[in-house]
């Protein structure tokens, strides 16, 4: 029977367990079927530009520890002109489909892996859509990939995010402050959420709940004039304030900045000593926690035996503990916000914690 050739590709911003995920498709595809596993480098960048390197099993070797990914990504390019629904503009490129389907045809390949979050799944979808059998593994530490319980990278995320803020609540007492941490997560607050539930925080700050400086400035006054000389805030990068436009709706890049603002604010109206740390690439960078690299190594697994069954337009996804795969078409477009009446928002809420409302 003629070998199959599956090519694989990591797009988007890079995250730990992507080299685990990488490794469970070449082990899982060369292992139980005998395939050719060909790597695409830099993304969607490398089958448009026919960058292609085969993976062979020692390739994969000593990487599920490794954070980022051994074939590079890219989360800037946009080769086939396509404009995300949740109004995050990413400007229309030439279209460079005819190169991508040239490229897969040329290498002879039967079908293709797309690591990604939502952005790379959408463009999956399309590429899907016009000829090439795809099927998508969801990858982001922003955790905002729709019909999946979890992308693997997240809960990395949440633990550096988590370490930072244990380590901020000392440096408060201490200066008796208020400590801000600002952590990524687009135009979502899955990351803000969870660290902060994880990491004690006082108030926690996120783009589906636009806060007030007034509310928040009642809640640490009322802090403080009860003896509580001390306070942690936790704030995702796409937080806005009420009224205001979100900057994740102009700019899909660079979003980071609203700590040290919201520090000077609450200063200002509170008279208490603010200081603002802006975690950034930290939360996306280095080894995945056992979580993530069991995470990814299932999915990886069970897209390998996906493409090898020729079961394409699907993504891997958990649910409710279970690897199941789901149509491409329902996961693409948006970005999976947190829903008001998420369970955990009423736990952070029943505890005390406040979202600026
Ligand atoms: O999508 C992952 C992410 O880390 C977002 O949370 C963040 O806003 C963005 O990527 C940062 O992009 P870049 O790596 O281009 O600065």
């Amino acid at each position: 029977m003629k070998k199959k050739r599956i090519g694989i590709l990591t797009g988007g911003g890079d995250c730990p367990g992507v080299n685990a995920a990488l490794r469970a498709v070449t082990k899982t595809l060369i292992n139980v079927y005998s395939a050719d596993v060909l790597g695409i480098h830099d993304g969607f960048g490398g089958l448009v530009r026919n960058q292609i390197t085969p993976l062979r099993y020692d390739d994969v070797s000593n990487i599920l520890t490794l954070g980022g990914t051994i074939l590079g990504t890219s989360n800037k390019d946009n080769f086939f002109g396509i404009k995300r629904s949740d109004s995050q503009l990413i400007d229309a490129g030439t279209n460079r489909l005819g190169e991508a389907l040239k490229t897969f045809s040329k290498q002879k390949l039967d079908g293709l892996i797309v690591i990604g979050g939502d952005g790379s799944l959408t463009v999956a979808q399309v590429l899907h859509e016009n000829g090439i059998p795809i099927v998508g593994i969801p990858k982001t530490i922003d955790n905002d990939v729709r019909n999946t319980d979890q992308t693997f990278g997240f809960d990395t995320a949440c633990w550096v995010a988590t370490t930072a803020l244990d380590r901020l609540h000392s440096s408060a007492l201490s200066h008796k402050r208020v400590m801000i941490l600002e952590v990524m997560g687009r135009s979502t607050g899955w990351i803000a959420l969870h660290s902060g539930i994880a990491g004690g925080g006082d108030i926690i700050l996120i783009p589906e709940i636009p806060f007030s400086i007034e509310a928040i400035s009642d809640v640490l006054k009322s802090r403080f004039s009860r003896g509580r000389h001390s306070a942690i805030v936790v704030v995702a990068e796409g937080s806005t304030l009420v009224g205001e436009t979100p900057i994740w709706k102009t700019k899909t890049h660079g979003l980071s900045g609203i700590s040290t603002k919201l520090a000077t604010k609450i200063e200002k109206a509170t008279g208490i000593e603010c200081r603002a740390t802006v975690l950034g690439h930290l939360q996306r960078g280095g080894t995945p926690t056992p979580f993530d690299r069991v995470l990814a190594t299932r999915y990886g697994h069970a897209a390998a035996h996906l493409v090898a069954q020729n079961k394409f337009g699907e993504m891997v996804a958990l649910r409710a503990g279970q690897i199941k795969p789901v149509s491409l078409k329902d996961v693409a477009g948006a970005p999976q916000r947190i829903p008001l009446d998420s369970p955990l928002l009423q736990v952070a809420k029943d505890l005390g914690c406040s979202f600026g409302e």
